[in-house]
């Protein structure tokens, strides 16, 4: 089956006329621009229920009818959008329990957005009635390409429904209340419930202590949430069985575990807004790309980046315009790692209310002849000339674990050391040192299955369900290199303790038990030293290490490399097991990042990765590919405001892209900002 929007990469916006309907020349421009900027798709009707249902029944379509058309006629396709993220006043007026109850027990009023129960039947039912008439209208719609559901899920609402579904999703879980004690562990502190009625969302004023219940609250809310998009998208999809279904997902967000949400969307899409400019570039360009990587990941598919600002957003404390070259490249970035589309919020400036300074295409000025436009047209022309890529993937031999309920699980627990527990710094630290090499990464949570790999890297993994330990047992066995860490194989799904040694079922995998666990304040580390050569003896000295430090007894594993302080000093921190065909290493403390640039640079040559390139790429530069059965497509990204000389590059290699430098020379400059696009042939 050909994958979903695979013939050419795609350039647009949220496009929201509603706000211009009483300026029809304004809605001509809109049109003259997007054709301008190469723009070839916009999402439509994200927050119009207000003005496609003015009144309870009442529908009023034909401005829609006017602006799809109008677009379809000009060559651009739509993106059409339900309406739930944002709600009209009479809904909300005539049914109060449309509206969110919070952990306070308090109902919200009227008002921002995202304010609604996923539970509440009368949502429910309003909902199904608007989705059901546009589908009616729209879903044979030539224009009409994708169906986006809602707008960035997320929040929790406390309300009477929600607890009655929270019951019944745990009833449905534990089966009887003595399971649920049992599980929750409720003896302690005498918090056993003797009824199913008794038991009620985490609470500020009530509940809050009870691990294993607070991570049922946020499965069940991840669970209502994707319930209430499969309601939505059941309303119409019977309109046009083939139109395909996405929602747009967000930054590291907290809230879903979006993994579990991989079979009831056709396409991921993600809205991106990295803060590029605060601190080093290239730090923040290798935190976007592994979020890029995880969107990528969820269906191992190509997705769309839905939503990012041209110029600067208008929510952080200080908010940067893009330096010049950097819309290119942060735009190219995400088609590199994954994305077939580069699409903004918004495409018009709103004239009022909270984002009317929020970066957009066409600003107040109206001018076609802006920087930001200006750059803006020039990617959407680019993108049209490397249509090619779209029908591309990512082949990863290196598989990393995040898993979103593990996160909850290690944000909530009170152990060794509380302060910025970091589970998503510890994964971003085996990241980085494969990104940096050219070495695709795709990630996996505890429910995936990772035989594919050479190395699967597992940081942190404080919880282990979904059988995951034998998923690793057997990667091992059968030859696979496991990466393990300290603060692994402590709790159950639940929340309990694993008892007997740890990391729980997998001591004889690498070789050792872990005894105790050590907290280090801010200002305090230790070291890890050499002891024995890896490979080609680049890891080599000594590294600082920091958070935690796992003390290990070791039983057949061997030390890499010894604690150099305190009273473990020589104890093994870095460790080794052969364990059937494979290897599991466990790196017992957080590391700098040179640890991690020398350890996997040695276990890449040991196991011949691929990488992008063969070439060594300097600090603020990384590459990374995408490729089809015949080509491979090298993307060359220059995270540094310098001009930056990286090594030549073969003849075997051809220039997709080369906007600025000189070709013919010795050695190739990327221009400041720059991202270079080569192919060779495979
Ligand atoms: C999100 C929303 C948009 C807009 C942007 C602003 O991604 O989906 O409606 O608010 O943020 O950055
Ligand atoms: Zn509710």
């Amino acid at each position: 089956m050909q994958k979903l929007f695979s013939d050419k990469l795609l350039h647009g916006a949220d496009y929201n006329p509603e706000q211009w309907l009483h300026d029809p020349e304004i809605l001509a421009r809109d049109i003259e621009y997007m054709k301008a900027s190469s723009s070839n798709i916009m999402s439509v009707g994200i927050f119009s229920w207000a003005k496609l249902e003015p009144q309870e029944g009442i529908f009023d379509f034909e401005w829609l009818d006017s602006v799809i058309n109008n677009l379809y006629n000009n060559g651009i396709n739509v993106f059409l959008a339900t309406p739930s993220g944002a709600r009209p006043n009479w809904l909300a007026e005539k049914y109060p329990e449309v509206l969110r109850v919070g952990a306070n027990r308090q109902r919200n009023l009227f008002g921002a957005r995202h304010n609604h129960c996923y539970t509440s039947p009368v949502y429910r039912e309003k909902i199904t009635i608007i989705n059901q008439k546009i589908a009616e209208r729209y879903a044979q719609h030539p224009a009409v390409k994708l169906w986006h559901i809602s707008n960035e899920y997320g929040g929790d609402c406390h309300c009477d429904y929600c607890q009655d579904a929270f019951r019944d999703w745990l009833k449905n879980k534990y089966g009887t209340i003595e399971e649920l004690n049992m599980q929750w562990w409720t003896t302690f502190w005498s918090h056993t419930y003797s009824d199913w009625s008794q038991v009620e969302s985490p609470a500020p004023h009530g509940e809050n202590a009870i691990h294993g219940m607070n991570l049922d609250w946020k499965r069940f809310v991840s669970d209502q949430t994707q319930n209430f998009m499969n309601h939505e998208i059941a309303a119409v999809k019977p309109f046009n069985p083939e139109l395909p279904v996405t929602a747009n997902f967000m930054y590291y967000f907290n809230g879903l575990n979006y993994f579990k949400f991989k079979n009831d969307v056709d396409i991921v899409s993600w809205d991106s807004y990295p803060l590029w400019h605060k601190k080093d570039d290239i730090s923040v360009g290798l935190d976007t790309a592994m979020m890029h990587d995880i969107m990528r990941s969820i269906k191992k598919e190509p997705f769309l980046l839905m939503e990012s600002t041209p110029s600067s957003t208008n929510w952080q404390s200080v908010s940067k315009l893009k330096k010049p070259g950097m819309h290119l490249l942060s735009s190219l970035q995400a088609v590199a790692h994954g994305s077939n589309s580069v699409q903004y919020f918004q495409w018009r400036k709103s004239r009022g209310s909270s984002e009317k300074l929020h970066g957009a295409v066409v600003a107040h000025n109206d001018r076609s002849d802006a920087r930001v436009f200006k750059e803006v047209a020039h990617l959407g022309h680019m993108l049209t000339e490397l249509s090619d890529i779209a029908g591309t993937n990512t082949n990863a031999e290196v598989a990393i674990v995040y898993d979103w309920e593990n996160k909850w699980a290690v944000e909530d627990s009170q152990g060794p050391r509380n302060k910025d527990m970091g589970y998503i710094e510890e994964v971003q630290a085996h990241y980085r040192a494969f990104t940096k090499q050219g070495i695709s990464v795709d990630f996996v949570d505890m429910e995936c299955e990772i035989n594919e790999y050479k190395i699967v890297v597992a940081p942190m993994l404080y919880m282990l369900r979904a059988g995951f330990e034998k998923k690793m047992r057997a990667f091992v066995e059968n030859g696979g290199t496991l990466i393990t860490t300290y603060w692994t194989g402590i709790i159950n799904e639940n929340d309990l303790m694993f008892m007997g040694d740890g990391p729980h079922n997998l001591t004889d995998v690498l070789g050792l038990y872990s005894e105790e666990i050590d907290g280090l304040y801010d200002h305090e580390h230790n070291y890890g030293q050499v002891t024995q050569s890896l490979a080609e003896g680049k890891l080599q000295g000594s590294y600082s290490c920091t958070m935690l430090c796992d003390i290990v007894n070791l039983q057949g594993a061997e030390a890499i490399m010894t604690y150099k302080d305190d009273f473990y000093s020589g104890r093994a921190v870095v460790t080794r097991n052969q364990f059937a065909q494979g290897e599991a290493y466990h790196i017992g403390s957080h590391f700098e990042d040179a640890f991690y640039d020398d350890f996997y640079n040695e276990l890449a040559s040991k196991l011949q990765l691929e990488t992008a390139l063969d070439v060594q790429l300097p600090d603020a530069v990384y590459a990374v590919a995408r490729e089809n059965e015949t080509t491979k497509y090298v993307f060359i990204h220059n995270f540094s405001n310098q001009a930056t000389p990286i090594p030549t590059l073969d003849v075997r290699y051809n220039f997709v892209t080369r906007s600025r430098a000189d070709v013919a020379q010795e050695q190739w400059t990327l221009a400041p900002y720059e991202m270079i696009i080569v192919s060779i042939a495979k």
